[in-house]
């Protein structure tokens, strides 16, 4: 196993550990609570996203990669007619059962996104707050799956965390920029090192842009970074 496959396994490790609190996170409680000010702006800051999903309106067949505890699910389940949530960890598909209780139109699927190929292909593929967790060498593959998992037409939506110290717990220290790693905690204090990568808009959607994918990607200002768009391999034929 080479350090990078080891780290990937601490990476799914923390994962499954932190199901139980991850929700604290997102919604800014405990060790993420960073005061009134902040906490507003970043609820704000979730709104416009949610505002522009709503607007991108992910219809159809619809594919969610690491999902998480459902946090996006939920919104996704409103407009697609069929969703897939994959996820490396069972804890957490079951915080995300939970929340979308009574939902008939989602299936579930544990999988390992670093060796899941896609069966079949989708109307709109959504990832959030997973890209900054794939190793910069692993970029160019995971975009590729994604082009492989879209049908003609499909369009992909994803979020991610810019770079700012109030996004993350109090008791985690973001490294320099160009990092690509950090040390997590949970909050019994145990410690896990996952991948963390930060982009800058601008040159996100030009390295994108090097791969055959039309994106638009912007920020919500301090916290958030979302992007849309198609790859050319999928346009339609006119
Ligand atoms: C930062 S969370 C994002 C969850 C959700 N998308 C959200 O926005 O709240 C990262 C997710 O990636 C999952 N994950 C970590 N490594 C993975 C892997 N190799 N394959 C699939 N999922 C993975 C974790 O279990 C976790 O749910």
């Amino acid at each position: 196993m080479t350090s990078q496959d080891s780290l990937l396994q601490e990476q799914i490790a923390y994962y499954r550990a932190r199901a139980g609190e991850y929700d604290e996170w997102f919604l800014r409680q405990g060790r993420y609570d960073r005061g009134e000010e902040a906490n507003a702006r970043w609820f704000a800051e979730v709104r416009t996203v949610a505002t522009v999903l709503d607007d991108f309106a992910p219809t159809g067949d619809v594919l969610e990669l690491a999902c998480g505890t459902g946090l996006w699910t939920q919104r996704l389940a409103r407009y697609a007619t069929t969703l897939t949530a994959l996820d490396s960890s069972p804890e957490t598909l079951e915080v995300n059962k939970r929340r979308l209780a009574g939902a008939t139109h989602i299936r579930y699927e544990v999988a390992d996104l670093f060796a899941w190929r896609p069966e079949k292909r989708y109307d709109v593929v959504f990832f959030s707050f997973w890209l900054s967790h794939v190793p910069p060498d692993r970029f160019e593959p995971f975009f590729q799956s994604v082009a492989a998992s879209l049908a003609p037409g499909g369009r992909i939506f994803f979020i991610d965390s810019l770079y700012t110290q109030t996004s993350t717990a109090r008791d985690h220290v973001l490294t320099e920029p160009d990092a690509t790693t950090m040390t997590r905690r949970l909050n019994d204090g145990r410690e896990f090192q996952v991948v963390k990568v930060f982009y800058e808009p601008a040159e996100l959607e030009s390295r994108l842009r090097t791969l055959g994918w039309n994106t638009a990607v912007q920020t919500t200002g301090e916290f958030f970074l979302y992007g849309s768009g198609e790859h050319r391999s999928g346009e339609r034929a006119p």
